[in-house]
């Protein structure tokens, strides 16, 4: 579903700020994989992120997303194929608008501008479905602005709208990062059932070592811009978070494996 072979991304090179981001990345992932991604701050996870989706070009190397190569392809056409969830509980939403109306724009994406205006009875009974998934009571509350909603409303709501065309890759950047650590957990709880009932490829990065060991089917960590650490199936399942530090340690040929990587 997702080939990444030997990327490489160097920013502001040939200055004084010149950071290798992206140092020979090769990954690739089968239908369905979930993989957790750790790693401390600067080691590349959402620069490997960006570089899937394109926000901007890699120097070299190639991705290709489920068999076609978007190497080449600008954001907003690999678009299409990704869903994807930040941090920030504010930014997958659109304030000023109804529930509704979040989640028509997000149904009728890449369908080029719809001139039909309004919401059909069948969307509206379409979305309270949808919604139920989520669990929060939402699906009550249709035509409530997005602005009114918590935080953690509305990161389960984008989420929702991430994944409502089913994207052959879904792309979480530490979207539970910003909640309190109960609604942390319902969050990734929704995300979990949302990825195993559509089989989503996903990759999620989290500062949680707990939460990147009790989900997904592969563990990667990164460390200066390389994969450094890949467990995936039976050993996963059986990791600890002892055996992780020791792992990073290993990898890395540094203590470097703190609390700061623990702490989310
Ligand atoms: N757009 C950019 N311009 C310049 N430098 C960048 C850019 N994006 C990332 N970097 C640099 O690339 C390195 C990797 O950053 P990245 O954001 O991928 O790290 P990360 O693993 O996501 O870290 P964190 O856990 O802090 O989010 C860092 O040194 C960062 O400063
Ligand atoms: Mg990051």
């Amino acid at each position: 579903m997702l080939e990444i072979k030997e990327i490489y991304k160097t920013f502001n090179a040939g200055t004084i700020n010149e950071k290798r981001a992206m140092n020979g990345v090769s990954l690739t992932l089968n239908d369905g994989d979930f993989v957790t991604v750790i790693g401390g701050n600067g080691a590349g996870k959402s620069t490997l992120l960006n570089l899937v989706a394109g926000v901007y070009p890699v120097d070299s190397g190639t991705i290709s997303i489920d068999g076609q190569d978007v190497t080449r392809l600008p954001e907003h056409k690999r678009a299409k194929f990704i869903g994807r969830v930040f941090q920030d509980p504010m930014m997958g939403t659109a304030a000023t608008m109804q529930i509704e109306e979040n989640l028509a724009l997000a149904a009728r994406r890449g369908q080029g501008r719809s001139l039909r205006p309004g919401i059909t009875r069948a969307e509206r009974e379409q979305y309270k479905e949808l919604l139920k998934i989520l669990d929060l009571g939402l699906e009550d509350r249709l035509t409530s602005k997005v602005g009114l909603l918590s935080g953690g409303q509305r990161q389960a709501l984008t989420l929702l709208m991430a994944t409502l065309k089913k994207p052959k890759l879904l792309l979480l950047d530490e979207h539970t990062a910003a909640l309190d650590p109960k609604t942390a957990a319902k969050v990734l709880d929704t995300t979990e059932k949302i990825v195993q009932r559509d089989k989503l490829t996903t990759l999620m990065i989290t500062h949680n070592m707990r939460d990147a060991i009790a989900h997904g089917n592969r563990l990667i960590m990164m460390y200066e811009g390389r994969i450094a650490v890949d467990v995936s199936g039976e050993e996963k399942k059986k990791l600890t978070v002892e055996q992780l530090l020791n792992l990073f340690s290993k990898a890395s040929g540094s203590d470097e494996a703190d609390d700061k990587l623990l702490l989310g």
